[in-house]
C-alpha cells in the first residue's frame, strides 16, 4: 500500500514514531538506513519565544539524510501554531504533524498534546487553523493522537473525522488513552474504528514490537501502516525485520559485527550533529540501549559511560568491541 502525502509518496508500511530525546536527525538517519519508510522528528513547541533555544533549534533542523522532512508541532494557541507552521516550512519542513498525543500534564504552561482531546470544540478550532496554515504554506498536515482522554472519553473517531474534514492527509493513532500512559493494553479495535470512519490513511501505533505483531495489527485494523516507537531504541534493525516479515521475505538478525558498524555510524552522525559536550552526554542513552544484554557489556559500559570526551568515549567503546573480536 502506498501513502500519498500531498506530493510525497511513502513507499513502505513501517514508520518511526516521533520521540522527544530520541528521534533526532542522527537516529532518524540510522532508522532510515535500516528501512524505516517514514520518520518524524521530536515534537517542538509552537511558541516563538522558545525557538531560539538550542533544543528547539536542533528540532527544527534537517540534514541531507532527511529525505522527507517532517516537523511535529505541539501547542494550543492557534496564532502561535500558525506562525510555527510557516517557520517550520522556512526551516525546511515538507510535512507538518500536529501532536495531540503528548500526555505531559502541562507542556509549555498550557494544556496541549492529548489534553486537547478533552475539549472537542477547541480541538476542532485548532485543526481548522492548522489545516488553513498548512494549505497557506503549501505543505500537507497530519495528526497524531491517542484514543481519547480516558476509558469513558474515547473520541479518536470524532477527532480523526474532524482532521480529515479540515484537510489533514493522515492520522496516526497511539492506541491508548491519555490516562493509559505508555503501559495500558493497546486498543487496536479503536484504531480499527478510526480506519472505518475516515478515508485518509490511518497509521497504527502502540507496542509494535515485531513482524508478527505488525502483521496482526495491519490485518485487524485495516491501517495503512504501523509506527514503531520504543522497540526501535537500540534496535534500529527492527524496521528491516518487520518490513521483511510483512513481505514474506527472509530476514536474518544482524550479527554483532554488523550492529557494531551501525553503532559507530550512529556515533559519527551524532557527533557531527551536536557540539561535543552535548553529544557525549546524549549518546550515553543510545549506548545503554544498544548494549543491553550483550556479552560482557555491563563492566565495559560502566567504563564507557564515565568518559567525558567524544574521542575517549569512542575509544573505550572500540576497546570493548575489539576485546570481543567484533572489530
Ligand atoms: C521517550 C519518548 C518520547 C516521546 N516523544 C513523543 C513526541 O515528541 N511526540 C509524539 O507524538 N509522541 C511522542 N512519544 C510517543 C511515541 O511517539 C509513541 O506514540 C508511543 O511511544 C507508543 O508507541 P510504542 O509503544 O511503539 O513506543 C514519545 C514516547 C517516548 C517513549
Amino acid at each position: 500500500m502506498t501513502i500519498q502525502l500531498g506530493p510525497h509518496r511513502i513507499e513502505g508500511q513501517v514508520f518511526l514514531a516521533p520521540m522527544a530525546g530520541v528521534t533526532d536527525v542522527p537516529f532518524r538517519q540510522i532508522c532510515r538506513n535500516w528501512g524505516a519508510a517514514y520518520v518524524v522528528g521530536e515534537m517542538v513547541a509552537s511558541q516563538a519565544h522558545l525557538w531560539a533555544s538550542a533544543k528547539s533549534q536542533s528540532r527544527f533542523r534537517f540534514e541531507e539524510s532527511d529525505t522527507l522532512r517532517v516537523t511535529q508541532l505541539l501547542g494550543a494557541d492557534p496564532d502561535a501554531l500558525e506562525k510555527a507552521v510557516y517557520f517550520a516550512v522556512e526551516q525546511g519542513a515538507q510535512v507538518i504533524d500536529f501532536n495531540m498525543g503528548c500526555p505531559a500534564k502541562k507542556v509549555c504552561s498550557v494544556a496541549c498534546g492529548s489534553a486537547l482531546m478533552k475539549d472537542e470544540a477547541e480541538a476542532q478550532m485548532l485543526l481548522k487553523r492548522l489545516g488553513e496554515a498548512a494549505r497557506g504554506a503549501g505543505v500537507p498536515v497530519t495528526l497524531k493522537c491517542r484514543t481519547g482522554w480516558d476509558e469513558s472519553h474515547k473520541n479518536a473517531v470524532t477527532i480523526a473525522k474532524m482532521a480529515a474534514d479540515e484537510g489533514f492527509s493522515m492520522v496516526t493513532v497511539h492506541g491508548r488513552t491519555r490516562v493509559g500512559g505508555y503501559i495500558s493494553p493497546v486498543e487496536y479495535d479503536t484504531i480499527g474504528e478510526v480506519v472505518k470512519a475516515v478515508s485518509i490513511p490511518v497509521v497504527a501505533n502502540g507496542d509494535i514490537i515485531n513482524g508478527e505483531r505488525a502483521r496482526r495489527v495491519l490485518d485487524e485494523t485495516g491501517a495503512a501502516a504501523v509506527m514503531v516507537g520504543r522497540a526501535s531504541m537500540g534496535n534500529p534493525w527492527i524496521f528491516r525485520q518487520i518490513s521483511a516479515y510483512l513481505k514474506g521475505d527472509r530476514f536474518s538478525e544482524p550479527d554483532y559485527r554488523e550492529r557494531v558498524e551501525t553503532i559507530l555510524d550512529h556515533w559519527q552522525a551524532h557527533f557531527a550533529f551536536y557540539e561535543e559536550d552535548l553529544a557525549v552526554r546524549t549518546f550515553r542513552k543510545h549506548l545503554s540501549w544498544y548494549l543491553q544484554g550483550w556479552p560482557n557489556a555491563a563492566p565495559a559500559l560502566a567504563v564507557v559511560l564515565r568518559e567525558q570526551t567524544g574521542e575517549s568515549q569512542r575509544q573505550r567503546l572500540c576497546d570493548y568491541f575489539a576485546a570481543q573480536g567484533w572489530i
